[in-house]
C-alpha cells in the first residue's frame, strides 16, 4: 500500500512471477483486481496484461533468436502498447532497438507518456518495416492482427482469443507459448485460472 492507502504500482519495476502472482491473490480476495488494473494504483496506470519477470524473459529469448544474426537492423516494434511499460520491460533483454507506438485513440484511460509515439497499428509497421512486432491486448474484432500477420513479419500476440483481435487470426498458422507465467486482469488467480498466453505467428518453430 502506498501513503494514501493506494496500491503499489505492481509495474513499478519488473518483479519475479510468484511475487506478482501473490500480489494478485491479495487484490482477488479482496474484490479488487479489476479497479486496481483501472487505475486504482499509486501510478494511475490501467493496463491489460499484468507483466513479470518470467514472462517478459520467455518473450525476449524468442525475439532474440528470431533476429538471429542479421546484419541489416530493422527495430523491434510494439503496436497498441497502451503506457509502454511491455517495451520497457522488454529493452535491456533485447540486442534491438525497439519502439513503443499507440494511436492514443482516447477509448482506454491509460496514462500515455509522450515517448510512446502516437501512430497508428499499420502506420507504425509502414514508417519502421520492423523486424519483429509485439501487440498485447489488440482491441476486441480489431482487424488488424490479421492484416499485419498476412505481411510475413513474426509477430508476438499477447492476450486471450476470445477477448481480444478477431479469432480468424488463429485460422493462420501460429504457435502458442504455452506460457506459466503470463497473466492478464481477466485471471482468477486463486483458481489458477488463467486465460492468456502469448502466440507467435511468422514464427520457426525452433525459436520458441
Ligand atoms: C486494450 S488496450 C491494450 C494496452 C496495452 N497493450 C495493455 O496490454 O495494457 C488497446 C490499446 O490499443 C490502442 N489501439 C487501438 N487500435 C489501435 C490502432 N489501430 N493502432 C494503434 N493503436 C491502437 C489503444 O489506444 C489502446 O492503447
Amino acid at each position: 500500500m502506498g501513503h494514501q492507502g493506494e496500491y503499489i504500482d505492481i509495474h513499478g519495476k519488473l518483479l519475479p512471477h510468484a511475487v506478482v502472482l501473490l500480489f494478485l491473490r491479495g487484490l482477488e480476495r479482496k474484490g479488487d483486481v479489476k479497479s486496481y488494473c483501472n487505475g486504482a494504483n499509486v501510478a494511475g496506470r490501467w493496463f491489460f496484461q499484468i507483466f513479470n519477470k518470467e514472462f517478459v524473459e520467455e518473450l525476449a529469448q524468442v525475439i532474440n533468436k528470431a533476429l538471429g544474426l542479421r546484419r541489416k537492423k530493422p527495430p523491434v516494434l510494439e503496436i497498441m502498447s497502451g503506457d509502454g511499460r511491455l517495451t520497457e520491460f522488454l529493452q535491456p533483454l533485447i540486442k534491438r532497438r525497439i519502439i513503443a507506438t499507440d494511436s492514443k485513440d482516447g477509448r482506454y484511460n491509460i496514462g500515455y507518456p509522450k515517448w510512446v509515439e502516437t501512430l497508428d497499428a499499420t502506420e507504425a509497421v509502414r514508417k519502421y518495416s520492423p523486424s519483429f512486432i509485439v501487440m498485447c491486448w489488440e482491441p476486441h474484432l480489431s482487424m488488424t492482427g490479421i492484416e499485419l500477420v498476412k505481411s510475413g513479419i513474426p509477430i508476438a500476440w499477447i492476450g486471450n482469443p476470445n477477448m481480444c483481435g478477431h479469432t480468424d487470426i488463429f485460422d493462420h498458422p501460429h504457435i502458442p507459448l504455452e506460457s506459466r507465467y503470463a497473466l492478464s486482469r481477466h485471471d482468477f488467480f486463486l483458481k489458477q485460472e488463467f486465460k492468456t498466453d502469448i502466440f507467435f505467428f511468422n514464427c520457426k518453430p525452433e525459436w520458441i
